[in-house]
């Protein structure tokens, strides 16, 4: 399938997979890639910009071909090293970057002019304008669906997607809710150009993650995700559990006066127990509604494949045979 995403990046199929906090790491990225999407790094999972280095030679090991990092600028007291992360990426002869959170014009040149393409996520129609009008080639528009931070404003893809396609000129693609053939066919006529899939990668054979994790995707329904921390204008979408049900007692009984050292335990360097050694009740992850229709732990070929061919027999035979 030939859309501009794929053409922007090289790739066989319209399909990426986010960036993901100790998920995105060489095994989940170079698999993605060699089943034709577009696998990504996840930048800041490395501590150091020389560990990410050595994460992009170790993925170029594993694939030959293309792979993006991504590099999430976050509000942060002490930052990390940016300029230090934008070098290993450049020096690393990667080609494409996902970019999200608030992503200042200065980090575009030095990425552009070294041959990077650049996709910056965004949650809202207004963000999608201000990344194309800085220069960016792609965004990937996240719904009020997606896992992680869906943002302040609460519209779903179905809404959001098309009001994307109404005013960008640069390719987007769906962010948020996709886990299949029948969503890749929803996005393309919604007007994207193909889709980005975070939950629904974490349960597949390569991602480097606790088998646990991996099992409470397939268990967890549609009704299994939280909304946490709204309050701080910081919001993310998570699978429920004991530490994010302790979490929102919290916010309850604070309202506007929570500060995010109350909520430190539930959330403050959790990922490590919960993706390595798959300790569930650690804090807070996140994790997409699409939860509900994750129902098997494929490899990334197989789950590649079998929505490339899904979204073909659809278009070929349901669609088709509608007229
Ligand atoms: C466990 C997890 C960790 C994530 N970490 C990041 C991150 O570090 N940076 C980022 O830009 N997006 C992150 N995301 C968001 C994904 O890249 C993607 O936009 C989102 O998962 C799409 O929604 P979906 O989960 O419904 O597919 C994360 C998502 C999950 C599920």
């Amino acid at each position: 399938m030939k859309t501009r995403i794929t053409e922007l990046f090289g790739i066989e199929h319209p399909i990426i997979q986010g960036g993901m906090h100790f998920v995105g790491l060489a095994e989940l990225a170079s698999a993605v890639s060699n089943a034709g999407g577009l696998g990504i790094l996840t930048g800041l999972t490395q501590r150091t910009p020389e560990l990410l280095s050595k994460e992009i030679a170790r993925c170029r090991e594993m694939t030959n071909k293309p792979f993006g990092v991504n590099l999430t600028f976050l509000p942060s007291v002490t930052p990390p090293d940016y300029p230090g992360y934008v070098r290993a990426i450049v020096e690393g002869g990667v080609r494409n970057v996902e970019t999200a959170g608030n992503n200042r014009q200065k980090w575009l040149p030095p990425l552009q002019d070294t041959g990077n393409k650049v996709i910056h996520k965004c949650t809202s129609v207004r963000h999608s304008l201000k990344a194309e009008s800085i220069g960016c080639d792609a965004v990937s528009v996240d719904g009020f669906e997606c896992g992680g931070h869906p943002g302040e404003d609460d519209i779903p893809n179905m809404i959001l997607l098309p009001r994307a396609a109404e005013a960008l000129k640069i390719p987007f693609v769906a962010s948020g809710g996709m886990a299949d053939g029948r969503s890749l066919v929803a996005a393309l006529a919604l007007g994207a150009e193909g889709m980005n899939m975070g939950t629904r990668f974490i349960a597949t054979k390569e991602a480097p993650v606790h088998d646990h994790v991996k099992q409470a995707l397939v268990a967890a329904s549609e009704l299994d995700t939280r909304l946490i921390m709204r309050s701080l204008r910081n919001t993310e979408r998570v699978l429920n559990n004991d530490a994010v049900g302790r979490l929102i007692e919290k916010e309850r009984a604070l309202g506007a006066a929570l500060k995010f050292e109350d909520i430190l335990p539930e959330v403050a360097g959790v990922y490590p127990a919960i993706m390595q050694r798959g300790e569930m009740e650690a804090g807070a992850w996140s994790c997409g509604m699409v939860a509900g229709l994750i129902h098997d732990v494929p490899t990334c070929q197989e789950l590649i494949d079998r929505i490339m061919a899904e979204a073909k027999s659809l278009i070929r035979d349901r669609l088709t045979g509608l007229l």
